[in-house]
């Protein structure tokens, strides 16, 4: 993984940090994972991905540890959220190897495929994280 934006907010603190998710057999660009409402004073991100054309192949796992890894060990963040879709079950298989719990779900919080849809929340912190290949 790699190609990370950094952005900055108006009084000087990162919002933002995104990257492009690489296949590291071939070099091919397949999606993009960041950190979004990064707060540095409270510890705290939200996380986000989209692969494109090669899912179920272990980079959307791949991709949420590494983001996570940074998160924890270089940004030195203690709590990230995530919020997905009950029906995604790629979504939460895929995080849930890479570090993130259920922690709730917000019923029939968003429309989706004509129904109303569960929202789960996830987290993940430091202390169930284990080890990082960033340091
Ligand atoms: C969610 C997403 C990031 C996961 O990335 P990915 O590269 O497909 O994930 P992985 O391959 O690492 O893991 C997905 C796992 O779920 C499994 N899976 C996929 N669809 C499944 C289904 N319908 N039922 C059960 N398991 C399923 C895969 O087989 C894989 O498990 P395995 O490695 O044991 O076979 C990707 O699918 C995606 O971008 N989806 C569209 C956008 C999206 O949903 N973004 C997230 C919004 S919160």
């Amino acid at each position: 993984m790699g190609g990370g934006e950094h952005r900055e907010g108006r009084e000087g603190r990162a919002q933002t940090v995104e990257f492009t998710v690489y296949d590291c057999t071939d070099s091919t660009a397949v999606g993009t994972a960041g950190l979004f409402q990064i707060a540095h004073a409270y510890g705290t991100a939200e996380f986000g991905i989209a692969i494109g054309e090669r899912r179920g192949q272990g980079l959307g796992t791949e991709a949420t540890r590494l983001v996570l890894d940074f998160a924890f060990n270089v940004l030195q963040l203690r709590n990230v959220l995530l919020e997905t879709l009950e029906w995604n079950v790629a979504g939460l298989t895929a995080y849930e190897r890479a570090g993130f719990r259920r922690v709730g779900v917000r019923r029939g919080a968003v429309m989706s495929r004509g129904r109303p849809t569960n929202v789960v929340l996830m987290d993940a912190v430091p202390e169930d994280f284990g080890t990082s290949v960033l340091r």
